[in-house]
């Protein structure tokens, strides 16, 4: 099984700039043309929250017009810029959503279980596992010990980069203490903090992912100022091996190559 995941695209309505100068739209239509140019294709693609800027409703149906090109299943979990009941509404066709509460998923028909986690918290853009969530997840997690990913917008570590860290998750503690009792988990990914950052907790490797627009810079002081930088954009992919997942970066763009590394009668080329 390979996953396909993208995040924090934030699709704004047609012709606006993100904080005045991110052409995020443009950056989605590259994403999709990089997922769609792929060898391999992948059996789904998980979409880690902030999909687009404000939560409005013209907001997702931009979006639309650039998801609705993939011909493979997806999967959403929202972000803090993102509104639980207009996204909901802009996918009526995706059913795994439930219809009123929480955002929060379970699918049970691949090699690997895969659940969908909202944390958002309205207004905010902090994430949350309150009590009422973390019920779900324990719940969720003691119903079945089939391996399993975890897709959720905020990331459930501190990362270093300070102003990151002041908008983290709430219930983070209480989440790693459910990876321990069930080691199951073995992937959890997430988005938020607009680059690739990856750790250990329990038995589950814990990463974010590159952005397709712009990255958070990398300003590793706990006093670090709320900045970003246009690096170069990305998204994952991930592989489950029958044992575990094996991780790829990739990056969106157009690139020289592929080169041959052998010419026509095998020799390499010197
Ligand atoms: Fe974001
Ligand atoms: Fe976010």
């Amino acid at each position: 099984m390979l996953i396909a995941q993208i995040t924090d695209l934030h699709v704004k309505t047609p012709g606006k700039l993100a904080y005045g100068r991110v052409d995020t739209a443009r950056f989605m239509a590259d994403c999709i043309e990089s997922l769609l140019a792929l060898k391999a294709v992948p059996d789904v693609v998980l979409v880690t929250g902030d999909l687009v800027d404000f939560g409005e409703p013209e907001e997702y149906r931009h979006l639309r017009s650039f998801l609705d090109r993939l011909p493979m299943p997806l999967y959403l979990v929202p972000g803090n810029h993102d509104g639980r009941d207009t996204l909901r509404a802009a996918f009526p066709d995706h059913p795994y959503l439930p219809e009123t509460g929480f955002l929060h998923w379970v699918v049970d028909e691949y090699p690997v279980r895969l659940i969908g986690l909202d944390t958002l918290v309205p207004g905010e853009s902090r994430g949350e596992l309150c009590a009422d969530r973390l019920t779900w997840l324990e719940t969720t997690l003691a119903a079945s010990d089939r391996p399993t990913l975890i897709a959720m917008h905020h990331p459930p570590f501190q990362t270093g980069i300070g102003h990151m860290d002041r908008i983290g998750l709430t219930g983070a503690e209480a989440f790693a203490a459910l990876l321990d009792r069930f080691p199951q988990v073995c992937r959890v990914i997430c988005g938020h903090l607009h680059r690739p950052i990856t750790m250990l907790m329990g038995r589950a490797i814990v990463s974010t992912c590159s952005s397709p627009a712009h990255q958070v810079a990398l300003d590793l002081r706990p006093d670090a100022d709320s900045r970003f930088m246009m690096e170069p954009p990305g998204f994952e992919l991930h592989r489950w091996t029958g044992t575990g997942f094996l991780s790829h970066r990739a990056a969106i763009g157009t690139f020289p190559g592929p080169f041959p590394f052998f010419d026509p009668s095998g020799a390499l080329i010197d």
